[in-house]
């Protein structure tokens, strides 16, 4: 039963997930930064790593809010870019 349950949950978050853009891109003055949603979600796995409440939109999601949780991970799990210039290609 449990799986069952856990299934049913898995197959939520694959349906749902479907609806994120496989790359979001942030035009930016210093330059845009391409987010590779669906490579992140394949490695991660997990959606709560990002998404606090429900996986969507993120409310306010501005400058400070993606520096901290981009680098701050990135940073964590020294993985991923960490410079201007690494997220930033103009
Ligand atoms: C590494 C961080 C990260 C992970 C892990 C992640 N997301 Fe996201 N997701 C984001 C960011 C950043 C956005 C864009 C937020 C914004 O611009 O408001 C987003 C946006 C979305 C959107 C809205 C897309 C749109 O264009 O409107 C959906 C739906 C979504 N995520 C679902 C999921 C689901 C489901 C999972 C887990 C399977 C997941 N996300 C895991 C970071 C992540
Ligand atoms: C919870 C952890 C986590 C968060 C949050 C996160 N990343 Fe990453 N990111 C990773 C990891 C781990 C890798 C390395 C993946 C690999 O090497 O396979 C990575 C790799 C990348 C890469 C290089 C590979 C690629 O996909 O092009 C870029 C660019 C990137 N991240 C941008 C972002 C941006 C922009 C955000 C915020 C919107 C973000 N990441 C948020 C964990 C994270
Ligand atoms: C891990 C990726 C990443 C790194 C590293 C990063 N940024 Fe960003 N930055 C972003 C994302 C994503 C946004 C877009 C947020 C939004 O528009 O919602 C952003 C937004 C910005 C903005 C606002 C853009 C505008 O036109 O209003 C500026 C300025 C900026 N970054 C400068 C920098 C500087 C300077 C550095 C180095 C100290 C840096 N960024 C490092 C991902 C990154």
């Amino acid at each position: 039963m449990k799986s069952l349950v856990l299934a049913a949950t898995l197959i939520v978050f694959a349906a749902s997930a479907a609806f994120a853009a496989d790359c979001i891109v942030y035009p930016a003055s210093a330059g845009k930064v391409s987010f590779n949603h669906k490579a992140h979600v394949d490695k991660l796995k997990n959606c709560k790593l990002c998404h606090e409440k429900a996986p969507g939109k993120i409310a306010g999601f501005d400058k400070a809010k993606a520096h901290k949780l981009c680098i701050d991970c990135h940073k964590k799990m020294n993985a991923g870019p960490k410079g201007c210039k690494d997220c930033h290609k103009k």
